[in-house]
């Protein structure tokens, strides 16, 4: 089957969850997080009281809907076009990297453990791998509240929460921590409480992975491709968000304790190459449309949306002619089983 059709298919069925997700915004009753109780929460507070968020006090700018914690840097939208590409963004990594993870956690999760999916967003990773799995818990937290509440599989539950403060869950509770594209939403700092919390709550045995992309190997594409990244990384830095923590992410969980730690690098191609490569270009597009506002300080120009699109459209030419990629990092490694010493 071609990967599109498999996209209509699997799209056919996540509409399935979008539905149940508008329908609850019509719904006034909507459940909070405080009907959210899931097991093993840690008994010393949870989230809600750790952010200054709870995970619906958005704030609204051109016509778009944010986060509204001012303790989380997570600069993309939480509204359902961005909801919409996150989705369409899963199907297309799980094509492009030929699953949904790669530790060496398949036998645990087919026997059942407790897997977290940290920063899940609207949480199609975290469904898939409930369904997959039915014997393992899988327990998705996010800043925001854009995961569907009412109907999910029987083994899968979520919580409000900032992962750079307070992971509201025991110590040692988790067998497979996982979590993909928070590039965007973690300070430097954000990246070293995050690994804290998730070295924390994750089992000693237990694998983190983390999943993110690097947009750094862009520069060299083209004068209008380097013009966009320069700017999107200078926006990145003017928010204390490390541009690089992709190539980072050995170093980084070394740093924070773990062990074994690998890394697998795969080459996604831009706008060439085939269905991928064109998917890959329309989630980069959607990325860097809506961007566009936090984007302008680079270049007054772009305030005109038509501008703007050009220069997209020429970035899109130059990176087919000269083969542009993204770097895609998926880096696991394992908690120590004795953590006094360090194995
Ligand atoms: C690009 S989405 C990725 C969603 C999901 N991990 C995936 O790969 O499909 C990033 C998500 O991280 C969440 N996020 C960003 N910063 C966060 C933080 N400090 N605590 C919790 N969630 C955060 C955002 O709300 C957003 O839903």
């Amino acid at each position: 089957m071609g990967i599109i059709s498999t996209l209509r298919k699997l799209f056919h069925r996540e509409g399935r969850y979008r539905y149940e997700k508008r329908s609850l915004k019509r719904n006034t009753s909507m459940s909070t997080p405080e009907t959210i109780e899931p097991t093993g929460v840690s008994t010393e507070g949870s989230s809600r009281n750790q952010s200054s968020s709870n995970g619906t006090n958005h704030i609204f700018r051109d016509g778009r809907r944010y986060h509204g914690d001012t303790e989380v840097a997570y600069i993309l939208p939480n509204d359902d076009d961005e909801a919409d590409r996150v989705h369409q963004q899963h199907w297309l990594l799980r094509y492009a990297l030929q699953g949904n993870f790669s530790s060496p956690v398949k036998k645990q999760l087919e026997e059942g453990i407790n897997v977290l999916d940290s920063g899940c967003g609207p949480a199609t990773w975290t469904f898939e791998m409930g369904e997959t799995y039915p014997r393992s818990k899988i327990y998705g937290i996010d800043a925001s509240c854009v995961f569907p509440e009412n109907i999910m599989p029987p083994n899968v539950e979520f919580v409000i929460g900032n992962i750079a403060k307070e992971i509201p869950y025991e110590d040692n509770f988790f067998g497979f921590v996982h979590q993909r594209l928070l590039i965007l939403g973690l300070t430097d700092t954000d990246w070293t409480n995050t690994l804290a919390q998730l070295f924390r709550v994750l089992k000693p045995g237990g694998y983190i992975e983390c999943n993110e992309a690097c947009i750094q190997e862009l520069l060299t594409v083209g004068p209008n491709m380097k013009a966009l990244q320069n700017a999107f990384m200078g926006m990145m830095v003017a928010r204390q968000i490390p541009f690089l923590a992709a190539s980072e992410l050995e170093e980084r969980l070394k740093k924070a304790g773990f062990v074994d730690v690998q890394v697998k690098l795969s080459k996604i191609p831009l706008n060439h190459g085939g269905k991928v490569g064109k998917l890959l270009w329309e989630d980069y597009f959607h990325v860097y449309t809506n961007a566009r506002p936090a984007l302008v300080f680079a270049n007054p120009e772009w305030e005109d949306p038509e501008v703007y699109a050009k220069l997209l459209r020429d970035s899109a030419e130059e990176s087919k002619q000269n083969k542009g990629h993204i770097l895609w990092y998926s880096v696991h490694g394992r908690k120590p089983f004795d953590t006094t010493t360090d194995e």
